[in-house]
């Protein structure tokens, strides 16, 4: 099959593309480099199998020339998945239009630019953001959605496209609600935060908010698995699963306790006042991974687990 991945050199994108080479699938993607590494594209690129066109999604017009340019190479895409996004929540809090162009616009542009192509499969990266804040257990049914950040909001409204497109032209449309996913090839995130600045200064580490923020992590390599798992399992029209660990989530404090620990274990951890990091934060949040579970995947890494593995991992590739 040949797989389309917009977001292709970032955290996830990366990882997907490799795992798809891996079993032999024909692999294109797109990227504008705004926060993906070409480094972490080696192992893509030396498959033989891969296709890359450098540009930005946003605009429909880039989209529809890189389908047919990928189309020419390795026939219509069978399948696109759209990783591409804004992945910094903070920043889309502060501007609207962060996640308005990288997230929503971006969304709008490769689902159009799909129905041109003729693709009949989209999977698309949403978030745990779209139920914004709320003590009940989230489960896909959950409901009211309303976000408490342009990034869900933006999330959300994505849901939404793809959803229409799935009644009008796509065959099948899978939705994923990621936890925090963490693991190797960080672009963002609170391990990288923590594990960059503690390069920088090995005497303190400041943390937003009062440490007591408690959410679900997945490691990288579980969420992949999960994604390959429910879409040869899940044939609906549209199809919207949670992915996310089994059991409680994982506090900041745990973190940062552990990253120092890894990288610097002489820093003192000074913690803030408030209950959240940023606005737009959603301090807490009890994710039900159920319905996955009942298809039959589980992951094997508890959410401290995943966050212990990915401490070692980036703490390892950041070390001075
Ligand atoms: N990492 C997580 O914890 C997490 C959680 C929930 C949802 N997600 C979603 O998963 C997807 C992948 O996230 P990630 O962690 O790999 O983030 P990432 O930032 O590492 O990857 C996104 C990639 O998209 C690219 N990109 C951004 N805007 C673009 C544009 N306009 N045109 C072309 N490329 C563009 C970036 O350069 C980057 O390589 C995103 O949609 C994100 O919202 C991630």
């Amino acid at each position: 099959m040949h797989h389309f991945i917009t977001g292709v050199a970032g955290f996830i994108g990366s990882h997907l593309a490799d795992n798809l080479l891996a079993e032999g699938h024909h692999v294109s993607g797109m990227d504008d480099f705004s926060l993906g590494q070409h480094e972490f594209l080696g192992v893509a690129r030396a498959s033989g199998n891969f296709h890359l066109v450098d540009g930005d999604c946003s605009s429909l017009d880039n989209v529809r020339d890189a389908l047919s340019v990928v189309s020419a190479w390795g026939g219509v895409p069978d399948m696109i998945w759209h990783m591409a996004a804004n992945s910094d929540i903070a920043a889309g809090s502060m501007d609207a239009s962060i996640d308005f162009n990288r997230t929503l616009l971006t969304t709008f542009a490769v689902i159009e630019a799909a129905r041109a192509a003729g693709v009949q499969g989209m999977a698309f990266a949403s978030s745990s953001a779209v139920y914004g804040e709320r003590d009940d257990l989230l489960t896909e049914d959950t409901g009211p959605l309303l976000p408490i950040s342009n990034y869900g909001a933006a999330k959300l409204a994505g849901e939404g496209l793809v959803s229409a497109a799935a009644e009008s032209f796509l065959k099948n449309a899978w939705i994923f609600r990621f936890p925090n996913v963490v693991g190797p090839r960080p672009t963002h995130g609170v391990i990288f935060n923590f594990c960059r600045r503690l390069a920088q200064d090995p005497s303190r580490l400041d943390v937003l908010g009062d440490g007591k923020q408690e959410k679900a992590y997945l490691h990288v390599s579980e969420l992949i698995s999960a994604l390959r798992f429910i879409c040869s399992r899940a044939n609906a029209k549209r199809n919207v699963f949670n992915i996310g660990p089994q059991g409680g989530g994982t506090r900041v404090s745990f973190i940062a306790e552990n990253t120092v620990a890894a990288m610097a274990p002489k820093a003192h951890i000074a913690y803030g006042s408030a209950d959240r990091g940023w606005i737009g934060d959603v301090p807490r949040f009890h994710y039900s991974a159920e319905k996955l579970a009942q298809l039959g995947w589980r992951p094997t890494l508890s959410s401290d687990a995943a966050v212990l593995r990915a401490i070692t991992e980036i703490a390892a590739a950041v070390r001075p």
